[in-house]
């Protein structure tokens, strides 16, 4: 049987290159090779409570920085969760499935308890009923997400197999975190220490939306350190940092001349951060120019977005009927 594809992300504002290195641009490499279901977790962001105003044009920030990125809406299905009616249905009876007690140890719920506890409602703690109802809407297999998502693939994988035993047929494949070829990634901030996240100020990650005034800006500001007192010395977290990025950006030549500079003491991170800027923004640039012109281009996108409805829910409703009458729903 051919690997279907699903994967989403929750819209919750621009993307960063953290979220272009690890998730989207797997989208853009997947799409070539499989049937592919990407889509925007507009319900998931509900549990946060967003502003109307926010829930809508975030969605479409999104879809827009994903075509930005290349996510090709001709070879994917590239839809809202929130279209598609049957989403809500079928995590209804994943949920009649799934046990409050799993639930509740599941990691990410109990952070949000830790971190939230005014805001502990039903929707957190079925986060995963509605990420694995995402997912075997179109039977996927192959899920591409980053380390922090796998817990709730587990939850998919046990809501599969006991929705098969519990019917006595393989109606829903298990579906597994999926990378293309190389090792998960973990793109560092600006701040020298941890992940590059939205959740930092904005000030220390790089959005794909940024023009090279703004990057230039927040990398010559990035944590370094006094610079090297011996040869060969081990770097600072943030000087490391600084070499990873330059690592996804520049040429090998270039990196290779930080490197020999910092082993033999005389590397001017300035002249390091000036050239990563460059390069960044060099790279960054036509996924920049994109997003311009799709955001001036709002025909497009609601085409881009009905088909996109249209095809989704041509394959959901497909799986929905074979689930309702396997539950037993019979029209008089
Ligand atoms: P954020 O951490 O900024 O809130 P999300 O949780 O919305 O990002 O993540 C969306 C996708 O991007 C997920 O698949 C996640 O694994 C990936 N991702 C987020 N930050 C990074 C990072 N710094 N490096 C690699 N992948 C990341
Ligand atoms: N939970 C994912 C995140 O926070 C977003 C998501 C929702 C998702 N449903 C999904 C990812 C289904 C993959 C498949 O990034």
């Amino acid at each position: 049987m051919k690997d279907i594809v699903v994967s989403g992300a929750r819209p919750t504002g621009n993307l960063h290159l953290g979220n272009y290195l690890g998730a989207v641009k797997q989208f853009v490499k997947m799409q070539d090779a499989y049937t592919c279901f990407f889509f925007i977790a507009d319900y998931h962001s509900l549990t946060t409570h967003p502003n109307p105003k926010d829930l809508h044009n975030d969605a479409r920030t999104v879809l827009i920085e994903y075509l930005a990125a290349g996510v090709d809406p001709e070879k994917v299905t590239l839809y809202l969760q929130s279209d598609l009616p049957q989403i809500p249905e079928l995590y209804l009876f994943l949920n009649m499935h799934a046990y409050v007690g799993e639930l509740e140890r599941v990691p990410t719920f109990k952070e949000k308890v830790r971190t939230q506890p005014d805001n502990v409602n039903a929707g957190l703690l079925t986060y995963p009923t509605l990420m694995a109802a995402d997912i075997l809407m179109h039977k996927g297999t192959k899920v591409p997400v980053g380390k922090d998502q796998e817990q709730h693939l587990e939850m998919a994988r046990v809501f599969a197999r006991r929705f098969n035993n519990l019917y006595g047929k393989e109606i829903l494949p298990e579906p597994i975190a999926f990378n293309m070829g190389n090792e998960l990634v973990k793109v560092p901030g600006l701040n020298g220490a941890g992940k590059m996240s939205k959740s930092d100020d904005g000030s220390t990650a790089i959005f794909l939306k940024d023009t090279p005034k703004e990057l230039s800006k927040k990398i010559m500001r990035a944590v370094t350190d006094t610079g090297p007192t011996e040869p060969n010395q081990p770097k600072a977290e943030g000087v490391a940092n600084l070499f990873t990025l330059m690592g996804y950006v520049s040429t090998p030549e270039v990196v290779a001349h930080f490197e020999t500079e910092y082993n033999e003491m005389r590397v001017r991170y300035g002249d390091m951060k000036k050239q990563l800027a460059e390069d960044m923004a060099n790279y960054l640039t036509p996924i920049r120019e994109k997003i311009e012109d799709l955001s001036k281009n709002d025909a497009y996108l609601k085409k881009v977005a009905e088909d996109g409805a249209e095809k989704a829910r041509e394959s959901a409703k497909k799986t929905i009927d074979e689930i309702r009458s396997v539950i037993g729903f019979k029209s008089f």
